[in-house]
């Protein structure tokens, strides 16, 4: 079975190239927009009372072929790819948790950017610490990765 997905909207960031842009929404202060489509306008009714929402998105520029050992971009050791946040992956999908700074209308404006500019949005979901924040017992190659 295969599932289809129509984008609601496009994100507006200054990243131009994949090289050096940053490499999680966390590490980032880079301010970005989104543009919701209009038909999903009124679905945008109470997000701004959220400070933080998650974008999920399509890394439409990662290319095919995804590898299933990889190399993710803080470490210098292969790893499992479902154990990475790689962007090339078999249904390339990007998730970020974003500061929401405004709404207007069915523009939204973030900080913590870390996808390209033009980048296809698939979905916005609430970000709340009482189902999303989890006091974890391990992380894997990050724990112990090359580069900081
Ligand atoms: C490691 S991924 C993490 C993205 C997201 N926070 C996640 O965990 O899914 C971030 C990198 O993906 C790349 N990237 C961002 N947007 C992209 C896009 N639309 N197409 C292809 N690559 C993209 C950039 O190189 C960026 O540094």
């Amino acid at each position: 079975m295969e599932y289809c997905f129509k984008p609601i909207g496009v994100i507006h960031t200054p990243i131009l190239e994949p090289q050096g842009a940053p490499i999680q929404a966390a590490r980032s202060e880079l301010t970005g927009t989104v543009e919701v489509f209009p038909e999903y306008a009124a679905g945008l009714e109470g997000l701004e009372d959220f400070s933080h929402v998650y974008l999920l998105y399509v890394f439409h520029r990662a290319g095919p072929g995804a590898e299933l050992q990889v190399k993710p971009f803080l470490d210098d050791r292969l790893h499992g790819l479902f154990a990475t946040r790689y962007p090339r992956r078999p249904n390339p999908l990007g998730l970020s948790i974003v500061r929401l700074e405004g709404r207007q209308g069915s523009r939204l404006t973030f900080r913590g950017a870390d996808m390209l500019d033009g980048t296809p949005l698939l979905d916005i979901k609430p970000y709340i610490p009482e189902f999303d924040v989890f006091s974890v017992s391990q992380q894997g190659w990050y724990q112990d990765r090359a580069h900081p």
